[in-house]
């Protein structure tokens, strides 16, 4: 599917996009490089972004089935992209302990070493924070998950291979 049938088909506004199946991680780390590279932020941290992104729109439909993404430059001195991600799903029970790498759904990986009886290796939202420079993770009211996470750009913009 083209990036514009997506557009059409779903609700997939310039700077948002809805989540609901596997492949919106692809679109949703696309709209946002896309974005990056427009502020000036280097292919390393494009890279970085769509790792990010990704992790957190599979973690929405892993945990919650759907939700959505939006992002926007700040207006900070130095140029920033945020990323907002959420859902109306169950939320996070314990966010310090969903942040520590090797706990997937508050359950040792070790312990269940056998991919078949787990979703997911406890790592994602680790790397976020390693990836990003600022990341706030909340509990939504009644119910959900908000995610804020924000990246400078404070390479030169041109001229680096990453
Ligand atoms: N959007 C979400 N809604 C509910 N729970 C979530 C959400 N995102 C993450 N979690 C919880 O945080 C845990 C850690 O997430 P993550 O680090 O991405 O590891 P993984 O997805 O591999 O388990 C998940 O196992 C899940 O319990
Ligand atoms: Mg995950």
């Amino acid at each position: 599917m083209t990036e514009d049938a997506h557009r059409g088909d779903r609700n997939c506004a310039d700077n948002c996009c809805t989540i609901s199946r596997e492949i919106d991680s692809i679109w949703c780390s696309r709209k946002c490089a896309r974005f990056a590279k427009e502020m000036g932020f280097c292919e390393n941290d494009i890279w970085e972004l769509c790792i990010a992104t990704s992790e957190l729109v599979t973690n929405v439909l892993k945990y919650a089935g759907t939700g959505k993404l939006s992002f926007s430059a700040t207006d900070s001195q130095v140029p920033e992209l945020e990323i907002v991600v959420e859902d109306d799903g169950p939320g996070i029970s314990d966010i310090p302990q969903a942040v520590t790498d090797g706990i997937s759904e508050g359950i040792d990986v070790s312990e269940r070493p056998d991919p078949r009886t787990r979703r997911g290796l406890g790592a994602g939202l680790g790397a976020v924070h390693r990836l990003m420079d600022s990341v706030d993770i909340q509990n939504r009211h009644p119910r959900g998950t908000k995610v804020v996470v924000i990246k400078r750009c404070d390479h030169a913009p041109s001229g680096e291979n990453g």
